[in-house]
């Protein structure tokens, strides 16, 4: 066990946003720091640290707790594995209380089975560098591939000796048991036999994103054809091929700094790239990228450069793999290198500058890239690229962002010499059939297309979506906290004076705060897009409606659990408020002297000009685009609404005016 002076140690000295940021990539928010929930899937950042208190909050989930908590929920450590965990970042010896038999039995089945990893890596690693056999064999290996010493420790090489059962015997004799031998695979168990799967390769430990070994990949030094090149542990409680990525422990830092993530198939590329200085790389280890693996990286990046060997041949296949990245809506490149050359190779023998160089230059973006390949391979051959075109929409039609999708049709157009209608009905034909399979999302995105964001060159896209996210969330805040109050709002009516020009007469009158939230968003015929907002939003209203009084509690009783967690969360104001950093995003926060009236109507005024911004802006776009179409109705729209705005910066300001 563990020494309590050593926990105490350890709470003393470990910073929760430290930890944390080994995890997640976390921005300052005030006095908190946030960033996107690593529990969920989310778009807009609901995680957050506050280094003032040492805890951490996840809206998304609703988890939350300290430092400890924050491992054993997200690296699902036991408590003492975490307090280790811990340990060992911040350098502090670990005093042990005698451990009984009793006490070592208990320790979980999952705990060996990583000890017995780590035990075989330094084994490994240790018959590499101190023994004759090793340094003969496996070392001379490695330095041949030029991996420096300093290389070999970073990412703990080694190798397994040319004997049958040198491992298990060795592990067998230090207390290690047989079970878990066979369970991590590092010990093939045969009836009464026991042989080490890895015998006579150099060893590459496969590290979880916290840096502890979940399994090998063990390369073969002869040229025997029958066996494989590489052999992996297999499939075990610590070890899901699907669910790791090959050097993303070294990686996550840079990744999440450099904001993009280079994406090779192994891992001697990995390495060779580490070593040229060039951290935020990792190898899915020579297969596509699963669901599970893409999250890891979308956890800390949004953008990933795809890192094709110069061989032909497997360019096709490797390609049809992107478009899972693509539906997770991130923003894919590609970059090839030349014929004969991967990633490894060609960062070996290319100087830094030079290698960064290639990479900027030769990064594509996906679609493009796609499009150019296949035109090639069609070689105007109609049967070929009719198929192609298929192929390709196929890609498109991953794309979540419908925006981003029509810009990549337009370029398709360009580049495979179709007309973009072509394309746009293949689109449709393949969207119609989705509709069958998954009718339920695709008319979710339909409804929310009028609230979608038109993505420009300055990308900030990003941050718009968050402040309509803010926006609607304040607003039913403001529904929960002031729905049944009596304010006082201005309402602005065009009337004739007698002269008989057309003036703007303002009147005050009372409203419930609610009801002049419902008629000021039924005016533009408005929904919102978050679908809790949205179902809130409906719940709140109709609550209102039917009911003469409003209690919190009795409310919260009676509404569905998952509708409950979020309402508690808006109602947690304070962490909220630095959560999202208002100030800065402009959003508006209730100043002292403000009445309800005038932050309702800020509220609301400011999510109605954001929406109409929006309709404008995709205006504009289908402007740019469609040169042969009759653009006047188009434009006549585009000047309406930017009326529309004109008059909401007019009542803003009036509301403005009123507390500055
Ligand atoms: N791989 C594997 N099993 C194999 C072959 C390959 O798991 N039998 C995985 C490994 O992760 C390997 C990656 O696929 O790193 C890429 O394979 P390949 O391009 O053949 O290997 P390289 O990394 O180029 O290996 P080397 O340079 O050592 O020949
Ligand atoms: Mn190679």
């Amino acid at each position: 066990m563990i020494a309590q002076n050593t926990i105490d140690t350890v709470f003393e000295t470990a910073r929760v946003e430290e930890v944390i940021g080994d995890f997640v990539q976390l921005k300052r928010a005030g006095s908190n720091l946030k960033g996107l929930s690593p529990f969920v899937d989310e778009k807009s950042p609901s995680f957050m640290v506050s280094p003032v208190k040492q805890i951490w909050k996840d809206f998304s989930s609703g988890k939350g707790g300290n430092v400890v908590t924050f491992l054993m929920e997200h690296e699902h450590f036991s408590y003492p594995e975490a307090i280790r965990y811990l340990a060992r970042k911040y350098n502090i010896e670990i005093e042990e209380t005698e451990q009984s038999n009793e006490e070592k039995e208990e320790a979980n089945e999952k705990e060996s089975m990583y000890l017995v990893s780590e035990f075989a890596q330094q084994y490994f690693h240790n018959i590499l560098t101190l023994s004759e056999e090793g340094k003969a064999i496996g070392y001379s290996y490695f330095k041949e591939r030029g991996f420096t010493d300093e290389t070999i420790k970073k990412f703990g090489l080694g190798y397994s000796p040319e004997t049958w059962d040198a491992f298990t015997k060795e592990a067998l004799g230090k207390g290690y048991r047989l079970e878990y031998l066979d369970k991590t695979g590092l010990t093939i168990v045969k009836d009464d036999k026991q042989f080490d799967r890895f015998k006579g390769r150099v060893m590459f430990p496969i590290q979880s994103m916290s840096g502890r070994v979940l399994g090998f990949g063990g390369r073969i030094l002869t040229n025997d054809k029958k066996a494989a090149k590489y052999l992996n542990s297999p499939e075990s409680d610590i070890y899901h091929k699907s669910k790791v990525l090959y050097g993303i422990f070294h990686a996550k830092q840079a990744i999440a700094k450099q904001d993009n993530c280079y994406l090779v198939e192994g891992y001697t590329d990995v390495i060779q790239f580490n070593q040229a200085g060039i951290e935020n790389v990792v190898a899915s280890s020579g297969t596509a990228l699963t669901p599970d693996q893409i999250r890891l990286v979308n956890r800390l990046t949004k953008n990933i450069t795809v890192l094709f060997d110069g061989d032909a041949a497997g360019l096709r296949a490797s390609v049809r793999g992107v478009d899972l990245i693509l539906e997770a809506g991130m923003n894919v490149k590609v970059c090839s290198f030349p014929d004969g050359e991967d990633p490894d190779s060609f960062a070996k023998k290319t100087p830094y500058d030079e290698l960064v160089h290639y990479l900027d230059e030769n990064a594509k973006d996906f679609i493009q890239f796609k499009a150019s390949l296949l035109m090639r391979e069609a070689n105007n051959d109609p049967i070929k690229k009719a198929e192609l075109i298929r192929d390709m929409v196929t890609s498109i039609s991953k794309i979540p962002d419908r925006i981003k999708r029509e810009v990549y049709i337009q370029e398709c157009s360009r580049i495979m010499d179709i007309s973009e209608q072509v394309l746009v009905d293949t689109l449709a034909q393949m969207v119609q059939k989705d509709v069958a399979d998954a009718g339920k999302k695709l008319k979710q995105e339909q409804k929310e297309k009028v609230f979608e964001v038109v993505k420009n060159q300055e990308g900030i896209a990003a941050s718009k979506v968050d402040v309509q996210y803010e926006l609607e969330r304040k607003l039913i805040e403001i529904l929960l906290l002031y729905g049944n109050a009596v304010e006082e709002f201005e309402d602005v009516m065009l009337k004739t004076n007698e002269e008989g020009e057309m003036t703007e007469v303002s009147e005050m009158n009372n409203y419930k705060v609610y009801h002049r939230i419902y008629l000021s968003l039924q005016e533009d015929e408005v929904e919102l897009a978050n679908e809790s907002f949205r179902a809130i939003y409906n719940h709140l209203i109709n609550y209102y409606h039917q009911n003469e009084t409003f209690e919190m509690e009795q409310y919260l009783m009676r509404l569905e659990p998952e509708l409950a967690r979020e309402v508690t969360n808006i109602l947690m104001e304070e962490e909220r408020e630095s959560l999202h950093n208002w100030e800065v995003q402009q959003i508006i926060v209730k100043q002292k002297n403000q009445t309800i009236s005038q932050y309702v109507s800020e509220t609301i005024l400011t999510l109605r000009w954001f929406l109409v911004d929006r309709i404008i802006n995709d205006l504009k776009n289908s402007l740019n685009r469609e040169v042969t179409a009759d653009n006047s109705e188009i434009l006549m729209m585009a000047v309406d609404y930017q009326k529309l705005i004109n008059t909401f910066s007019k009542k803003l300001g009036r509301v403005m005016s009123r507390y500055s």
